[in-house]
């Protein structure tokens, strides 16, 4: 149970010896602009100012940003569930990326399981997005499932990941296109 969030603890700390320690702070109307930018920088199909607001007016959505000398340089949204927190959208400046910055953020969310009684950390991530695959799963999430056909604006499947405080990621379920390409 705790050996995942240790490793996570371990992780943190080496990723922080190479950058500052950031400021990770609630999300107000005015970092929109910032935010944004990095979210446009970010992805091929970002969110537009009325996705975010729509979702951070919902009473479960909270969004977050990290700063570095009172500038924006990462930002979190997520939903507030009975037993988990859900990602539903998460970047870090380009220019400031493999910094410790992601793994910060992550790590905030991680202190509050327990604080909250919630137990686990869910999201999907686009199958051709291996940099945050990677990132997750060096952050202790393992890939669960495929959602095929996730997303309306490509073909794309997602990874279904979860970080447990219970210390078992699960199992990858079984028929899903790694094991495919397994047995090929
Ligand atoms: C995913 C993301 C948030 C990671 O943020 P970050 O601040 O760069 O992450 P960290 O510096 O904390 O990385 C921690 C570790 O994760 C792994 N990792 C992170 N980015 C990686 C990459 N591009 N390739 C391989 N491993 C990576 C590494 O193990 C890294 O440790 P190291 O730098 O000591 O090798 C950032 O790459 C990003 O904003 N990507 C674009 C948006 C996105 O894909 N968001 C997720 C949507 S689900």
């Amino acid at each position: 149970m705790g050996l995942k969030k240790a490793k996570l603890s371990l992780h943190t700390e080496s990723a922080q010896n190479a950058a500052r320690q950031a400021q990770i702070r609630w999300l107000i109307r005015r970092d929109m602009d910032e935010v944004l930018t990095i979210e446009r920088s970010s992805f091929e199909f970002p969110w537009t100012e009325e996705e975010f607001l729509c979702c951070l007016r919902q009473r479960n959505c909270i969004g977050t940003v990290a700063e570095l000398d009172h500038e924006i340089v990462g930002f979190m949204i997520y939903e507030l569930h009975q037993s988990m927190l859900r990602i539903l959208n998460f970047s870090v400046s380009p220019n400031i990326r493999r910094q410790g910055i992601g793994t910060q953020m992550v790590q905030r969310l991680v202190d509050k399981l327990s604080q909250q009684r919630r137990r686990e950390i869910v999201l999907e991530v686009r199958e051709t997005n291996l940099n945050a695959q990677l990132f997750f799963a060096n952050s202790g999430f393992r890939a669960l499932s495929v959602l095929r056909n996730h997303y309306d604006d490509t073909m794309e499947d997602a990874y279904y990941m979860r970080y447990s405080l219970n210390g078992n990621g699960g199992n990858f379920a079984e028929g899903n296109r790694l094991s495919e390409y397994d047995a090929a």
